[in-house]
């Protein structure tokens, strides 16, 4: 039987609006739950990117996180913390 998720919920920025998600879950989850598949465009054909491995293989899920490049299905998410889709508005 699965459980509830206990963690608290918190606040982040994507692209500057507030978005709710649970405090230490990959970004990616986050971000999907909120229907933001697109983290990227590609810099050559620039076309839309998305997480594709989930396991930090591919960089695809690469976007910007308080400043510094960072795979968001490894980054946990924390309180605060301010997430850019740089080009892919
Ligand atoms: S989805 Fe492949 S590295 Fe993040």
């Amino acid at each position: 039987m699965t459980q509830p998720d206990q963690r608290p919920t918190v606040t982040i920025t994507v692209d500057g609006a507030a978005l709710r998600a649970r405090e230490g879950e990959m970004l990616t989850t986050a971000l999907a739950r909120h229907g933001l598949l697109r983290l990227r465009r590609s810099p050559n054909a620039g076309t839309p990117r998305g997480a594709f491995c989930h396991m930090g293989v591919c960089q695809e899920c690469a976007l910007h996180v308080d400043g510094a490049i960072r795979q968001a299905c490894l980054t946990p998410v924390s309180a605060g913390m301010a997430v850019e889709r740089r080009g892919v508005l």
